[in-house]
């Protein structure tokens, strides 16, 4: 069961990345966070954000061709991209999970094609096309731990430039 826990509206694609740069800075290793919405929508925008705040140098592009990519600081992110695979079972070759299991913030393009594979605290960021350079952020969490996740991340998202905080949980 994932419950929604707040909204955001942002109007161009640096707005997203600070949003993932807040997300970025409210992780803890062990965190898993899954991104679903279309191609092009902003996962990896999303997760360029989050390197960017952990301090992780050189490009995170899309890992749709590696499926997974690790990229080591002193908070290891490791970046998967599950598009291409067509088997849960798949899964396996990539260690998916020693990896989401171990300390490593794990952050997971297409992890809504697998759910059953999920753990079960996980935060889910739904993100949606709404116009050329608007998108639409849905944030949900699953457990105690990616509840308390999102709601650092909301507090960090307030006041973000071409970031509208739209709507939280019980309003
Ligand atoms: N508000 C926005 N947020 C995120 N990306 C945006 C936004 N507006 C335009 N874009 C563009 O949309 C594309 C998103 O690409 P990407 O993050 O690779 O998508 P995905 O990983 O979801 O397939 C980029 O080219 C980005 O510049
Ligand atoms: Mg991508």
């Amino acid at each position: 069961m994932s419950e929604m826990v707040f909204e955001i509206e942002t109007v161009s694609a640096g707005a997203t990345r600070r949003v993932g740069a807040a997300l970025g800075d409210s992780v803890h290793s062990g965190d898993v966070i899954v991104l679903t919405g279309d191609l092009g929508a902003g996962k990896t925008v999303i997760a360029q954000g989050v390197a960017e705040a952990l301090g992780i140098s050189g490009g995170v592009t899309s890992p749709t061709f590696n499926i997974l990519v690790v990229h080591r600081g002193p908070l290891e992110l490791a970046h998967f991209d599950l598009y291409r695979l067509e088997h849960a079972w798949q899964l396996e070759d990539i260690d998916f999970w020693g990896v989401v299991e171990g300390d490593s913030v794990s952050l997971i393009e297409w992890g809504d094609r697998f759910p059953g594979s999920l753990p079960s605290d996980v935060l889910t960021v739904t993100l949606t096309i709404t116009d050329d350079e608007e998108r639409h952020i849905t944030v949900s969490a699953s457990g105690v731990r990616s509840g308390r996740l999102a709601g650092e991340w909301r507090e960090r998202c307030e006041g973000l430039d071409g970031v509208t905080l739209s709507r939280q949980e019980g309003s």
